[in-house]
Order: structure tokens, then sequence, then C-alpha cells
């Protein structure tokens, strides 16, 4: 099969390439003036698909694409870039255009992939499709890019792997509450089915590709280099901060999904406030698998949290390092359907690094919606959104909406200077929670004195009266609570024995000054 070449010039077909990052000799592939290739890709891609060529091998260059309509990638056609000098999509700028340049694909496209391309504000559409072969987009690198660098609606068997997302401020999110059609983020699924997203990076500081280079896979360091060569080499003004999304990856309505094994690390609480939205938000999903992933920073608000769950049936929640970041539970109407069931959160390690004074502004209720596990209904909590606002005390309705929720063998842990998280079951039916022993702290527990190193259940906001832990946090009352046994038997057996990796090592928060610890620690003694 002859592979198809994006002709810049004929001339350029026998340069020798050199191994040399910014050899001169590789100059001549990019002009400083990028030219319209709208057309021509289109044109390459329509003859591949004619004539059963199933790659479209990209030349290195940079390669203007207009934004107003999409790019259609043919069925049978893949597209891969460019080795080593990068192969860079760049939405045309002139005549200007907020847009992003889109490369669609077709529901007719089948086991197609895209891989090695730098897309600098352009992104990839899928179709509604049932095709059950897997499709891949891996290898590559996406700046900014609208509401979604990958978005796929009514699809199934996608398969991102790889990938780097980034975001520079100019591009960040501009909405306090983001939704489906206004978010900023790396990966969107509405209605998807069977699915991954795994060893993705959402967010980074490019000053630190050499920190991140010895705890991600091997397979990054093409890409790395890719990025490395747009700024040493073609001089491309790229901010250091690319972490400016409102969410890494956004579901609604999905059904089997994994992320597994991602770095999210795209945002600064701590030192710049953008609008965001979570890490990971879930919005009536069914079976979700989000294991071993590393998130840090995502403000911890109403609005904010590491992986947020809006009903949600059979979700595992395994082996996550989670740095001032949280798993959220709630029930709210906006979904498909109401309830919250099965939701194993087993073994995830979250260590907090930011006072509440990072948390939003209207944070009236002290905090305490802001733990590192936290369920809340909200529609039984404004009777049923009879109420304008919930019920925030002791007194909010039990939900009947949460069914077996499983908190199990989590590690939970706080910077020197601040007190630690507690598990808030908000108001959640005691007989629905199953929550062991095993969740304890690896620093000094929220009560030292206590002797205990169990983290305490928050139930229906309820604090003990005029105490207060070493740094100003209230304490929640004890509550009557049957302590299940042998939780570790719902969790399956497939994720019982996960690894964390090794990303936590290249990460120092409270803007270079917290140290991460790791993981594995022992509970506090
Ligand atoms: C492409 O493949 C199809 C199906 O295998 C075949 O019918 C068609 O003749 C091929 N076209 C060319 C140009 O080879
Ligand atoms: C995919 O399958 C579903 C259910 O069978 C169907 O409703 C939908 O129209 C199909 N989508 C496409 C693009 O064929
Ligand atoms: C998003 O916007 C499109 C086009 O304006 C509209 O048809 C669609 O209903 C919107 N979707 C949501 C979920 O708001
Ligand atoms: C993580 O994000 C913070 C901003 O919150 C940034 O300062 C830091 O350099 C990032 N770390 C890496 C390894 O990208
Ligand atoms: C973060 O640290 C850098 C270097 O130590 C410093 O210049 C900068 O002012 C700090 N930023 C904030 C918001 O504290
Ligand atoms: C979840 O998915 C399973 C299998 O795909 C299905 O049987 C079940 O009805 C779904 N549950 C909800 C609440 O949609
Ligand atoms: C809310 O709806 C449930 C039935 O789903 C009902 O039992 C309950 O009384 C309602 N609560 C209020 C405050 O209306
Ligand atoms: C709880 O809050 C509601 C209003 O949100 C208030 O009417 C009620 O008196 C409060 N109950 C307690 C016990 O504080």
């Amino acid at each position: 099969m002859k592979p198809f070449l994006i002709v810049v010039a004929a001339l350029l077909f026998d340069v020798v390439r050199s191994e040399t990052l910014c050899d001169p000799a590789t100059a001549i592939y990019y002009q400083d003036h990028v030219k319209d290739y709208t057309e021509l890709l289109q044109g390459l891609i329509d003859e591949a698909s004619k004539s059963n060529q199933s790659t479209l091998f990209l030349k290195p260059g940079r390669f203007g694409l207009r934004g107003h309509a999409p790019i259609v990638l043919k069925p049978g056609v893949s597209l891969l870039g460019n080795k080593n000098e990068p192969t860079i999509f760049t939405t045309l700028t002139d005549p200007p255009s907020n847009e992003p340049a889109t490369i669609q694909v077709p529901a007719a496209s089948i086991g197609w992939s895209i891989s090695g391309i730098i897309f600098d504000n352009v992104n990839i559409d899928v179709q509604p499709q049932n095709n059950t072969r897997i499709a891949k987009v891996e290898n590559n690198v996406f700046r900014n890019g609208g509401r979604g660098s990958i978005m796929s609606a009514f699809g199934t068997s996608l398969h991102i792997g790889h990938n780097i997302f980034l975001r520079d401020q100019a591009h960040a999110g501009t909405e306090f509450i983001p939704k489906y059609n206004t978010t900023n983020a790396g990966v969107v699924f509405e209605t998807q089915k069977n699915s991954v997203i795994t060893n993705n990076i959402f967010g980074l500081d490019l000053r630190r590709l050499d920190d991140l280079s010895p705890v991600v896979a091997s397979a990054f360091e093409s890409t790395f280099g890719k990025i490395r060569y747009a700024q040493d080499c073609l001089k491309l003004q790229w901010d250091d901060q690319q972490g400016f999304m409102a969410s890494g990856v956004q579901l609604y309505h999905t059904n089997g999904i994994t992320i597994r094994e991602n770095i999210m690390n795209a945002t600064f609480p701590d030192t710049i406030r953008i609008a965001q939205d979570h890490a990971i938000s879930v919005v009536g999903s069914n079976q979700t698998y989000i294991m071993q992933n590393f998130i840090a920073g995502w403000q911890l608000g109403d609005f904010g949290g590491a992986i947020r769950f809006t009903s949600a049936v059979d979700a595992y929640v395994a082996s996550n390092y989670l740095a001032n970041t949280a798993v959220m539970m709630f029930v709210a109407n906006h979904a498909d359907f109401m309830q919250v069931d099965n939701l194993v959160l087993y073994n995830n390690f979250i260590y907090r690094f930011l006072d509440h004074t990072f948390g939003p502004a209207d944070n009236q209720l002290g905090g305490w919606l802001y733990e590192g596990i936290t369920f809340y209904d909200f529609w039984t909590a404004r009777l049923n959104y009879t109420a304008k606002s919930p019920i925030w005390n002791s007194s909010v309705p039990i939900s009947p909406f949460a069914h077996g929720i499983v908190i199990t063998n989590n590690k939970f842990g706080a910077a020197g200077d601040l007190d630690p998280n507690v598990i808030s079951m908000g108001n959640l039916d005691p007989k629905q929670s199953l929550v062991d022993r095993n969740n304890c702290y690896v620093t000094p527990p929220l009560v030292p004195e206590s002797q205990s190193n169990k983290v305490p259940l928050l139930w229906r906001q309820s604090y003990k009266d005029g105490v207060t832990a070493r740094f100003g946090s209230r304490i929640p009352k004890l509550i009557k609570h049957r302590v299940t046994r042998k939780l570790v038997e719902k969790v399956p057996d497939e994720l019982r024995q996960l690894p964390f990796p090794d990303y936590w090592k290249a990460f120092t928060l409270r803007n270079g000054t917290v140290p991460m610890i790791s993981p594995t620690l022992s509970c506090f003694r």
C-alpha cells in the first residue's frame, strides 16, 4: 500500500532526516506564514478513501485549516503525523475566527485512527456511530480546541491514549458553571459506550516536561520531543502554563467508560483563579471505571473536585491519587435517572494541601461540602426541588435515591499546617452506606488525642458543639453506624491490587512548596 503524503513542495521529497533537533535542513518544512491547506488535506483524504489507501502519512510542517466547516475523515482513512519533526494542524486566524477547525469522523468510518499530530486549536468531532471495531486517537497533542478537544456523541469503542491536552490562559473557561455546550474540556462524551481514556496528560506546565519524563510511559517520549521541537526550533510562543481547562473529561449519559492512569494537573487554585469544573465530571453514568489517575489541584468547591458523579450506577473509583481534590457523589435531577447506586471507592489516596481560603468565595457552609469523599442528595435536600436552597443542617431529609455506597481502604493525609478531610455522608441513608474502619489517616488525625487514626464520618452535617481540631476544622459528631465487615468483597477482583503509578513523584504542590507524599504510607500510629 503506497503511503500518501502531503506535498509541501516537490523539492522536499529527498531531504534526509537528521536526528538532531533543530537541524537547519528541516526548517524548510516550516514556513513563517502558515498557508491554508484545508482543500488540499480534504482532497488527499477523499482520494485516499476512493483508492483504498488506509493511512495518510503526513509530512512535517504547519498546515493551516479553516474553522467554519469541518474536514471530513472519509471512511477507510487514518491520519498519521510525522515521527520526529511534527505535523502541526493550526486553525487559521487569518481571516480571524474564534472557532477551532474540526476534523470530523463520520459514522461510516470504521476502525480509524488519528495519531502523532499536534492539533493547535483544532479539535476532533466523532459523529454518532455504532461501530464496535476500536477506533483510536493516540499520541497527539491538543492545544486549546474550543468546547472539547475530542468530542464523541452517541458512539462506542473509542480508545483515547497517550495524548497531551493543553490550554493556555487566553482559552481558559469563562463560565463558572460550565454546561455541555459551554464547557472547555479535554474529552467530552455524550451518550458514549465502551470507551477508554488512558495514559493521557491533561494540563501541563511546559517547563516541567523533564520532571515528567521519568514517571510517564516511554510512549510519551516522541510526543514530548515534538513539543520541544515546536518550542525550541519553531519558536512557537506557547505560554509555559497550559493547564487552563475547565474539565479534563466530561461524561454525559455514558455506559462502560474506563478512565485510567491519566495525569490531571490542569488547574491553579493556589496561584491563578479561573472558572473550573471537575477534573472528571460524570453526569448520569452507568458502569464507570476510574482507576490509577493522578489528579491534582482542581478547585474544591460546589462545582469543583476531582471526580464528581451526578447520578451514577455501578461506578468504581480505585487507586487514584487525589491531591487537594475529592470524590463527590450527588443526586440531582439533570441526568436521565436520579439514583446513585453501587458506587465503590477503594484504596484511593486523598492528600489535602490547601485550606478553604482557596475554595469558592460563597463558602458560607464552612466547607463541609468539600470533604475528601462527599455524598449529597440535592433533590431531596431541596424538598424535591420545591425549596430554593437545600437544607444544610441535621434536619435534612434522608435520600431515598442512594444505595450501596462502599467506602473502604481509602487513605487520607494533609500538609503539616492543615486539618485533614473527613468522609461526609451527607443525607445518605446509613443503611446504604457501607463504610468500614479501614479508612485511615496516614498523617496526624483530625483529633490527635483521640488515639484513633480512623477517618470520622460526618452525617447530616452534625458537628460536635464547641470543639475544633488543631487548625480550626469542626469535628463530626459520632454517629451510630453499623460497621460492615469484609467490604473488600464488594470490590471486583481485578481492582483489588492496582498499584499507584509514579506520577506523584514529579509534583510539588502549593506553588512548588509542598512535596507529595507516598500513597502507600501505612496508617498513622
Ligand atoms: C476499494 O475496495 C473496494 C472494496 O474492497 C473495491 O470494491 C474497490 O474496487 C477498491 N477500489 C480501488 C480503487 O481499488
Ligand atoms: C446505533 O444504535 C442505536 C440502537 O440500536 C440506534 O438507536 C442508533 O440510531 C444507531 N446509531 C447510528 C448512527 O446508526
Ligand atoms: C447545545 O447547542 C445546540 C446548538 O445550539 C443545541 O441544539 C443543543 O440543544 C444544546 N445542547 C444542550 C445540552 O444544551
Ligand atoms: C501542576 O500545576 C501547577 C499549577 O497548579 C503548576 O504550577 C505545576 O508546574 C504543574 N506541574 C507539572 C508537572 O506540570
Ligand atoms: C510562586 O513561586 C514563584 C517562584 O518561587 C514566585 O515567583 C511566584 O510569585 C509565586 N506565585 C504565587 C502566586 O505565590
Ligand atoms: C445500566 O446498564 C445496564 C447494562 O448495560 C442496564 O441493564 C441497566 O438498565 C442500566 N441502568 C440504568 C440505570 O440505566
Ligand atoms: C418527595 O417525593 C417523595 C416521593 O418520591 C415523597 O415521598 C416525599 O414526601 C416528597 N417530599 C416533599 C417534601 O415533597
Ligand atoms: C435547618 O435549616 C432550616 C432552613 O434551611 C431551618 O428552617 C431549620 O430551623 C434548621 N434546623 C436546625 C435544627 O438548625
